[in-house]
């Protein structure tokens, strides 16, 4: 049903799930001996995080942060407000800070310097998806999953106006969805 929406595939489900494998695998090595507390970005990271974890053969625990940036339209103010605080302290742990896709980069530099603040042992950050051509805010990411050009998409946890997260492989819309 939700297909017919759909102007072209980006990424493939076999391919995201490829990938995640692979980021998984890597944090696994990277991380051997700790234990690391991965701070997922609501609402678009949950579909991600939900499968990157499960690649993940290390002990470690999860929480989450919602943000959302003032203004309104698709292009970011500037500014963020915290809707969902951190629920433990990361006082001397291993953060990695996962997000859906890194566009402007400005919600995930104001968390990571928020982070910072609060004295973690390390802050790293993992996108499964990179925009660099948008970016605003001086930050790069540790793990990226997939550089993806200037294009709004969506699905595997990415919306349109809260819809299509539930698409099991990222796409972009037809045109007269967003009219
Ligand atoms: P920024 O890096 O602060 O500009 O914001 C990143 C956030 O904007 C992401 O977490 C997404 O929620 C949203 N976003 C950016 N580009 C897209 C897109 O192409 N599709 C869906 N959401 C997007
Ligand atoms: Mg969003």
């Amino acid at each position: 049903m939700l297909e017919k929406d759909i102007d072209r595939v980006f990424f493939s489900g076999e391919e995201l799930q490829n990938k995640v494998r692979e980021i998984g695998a890597q944090i696994t090595r990277d991380y051997e001996g700790r234990d690391p507390l991965f701070v997922g970005v609501l609402k678009g990271s949950f579909v991600f995080m939900a499968d990157l974890m499960r690649a993940v053969d290390l002990y470690c625990d999860i929480d989450f942060m919602a943000v959302s940036s003032y203004g309104s339209g698709t292009t970011t103010t500037g500014a963020v407000k915290i809707n969902k605080d951190l629920s433990y302290s990361v006082e001397g742990r291993h953060i990695i800070l996962i997000e859906d896709i890194l566009d402007s980069g400005v919600t995930l530099s104001y968390l990571k310097k928020y982070i910072e603040a609060r004295k973690p042992a390390s802050v790293r950050i993992c996108t499964l998806l990179d925009k660099p051509a948008r970016r605003r805010a001086d930050i790069h990411a540790d793990y990226v999953g997939f550089e993806c050009p200037d294009a709004f998409i969506v699905g595997y946890g990415l919306d349109y106006a809260e819809r299509y997260r539930n698409l099991p492989y990222i796409g972009v819309l037809k045109s007269e969805i967003y009219a």
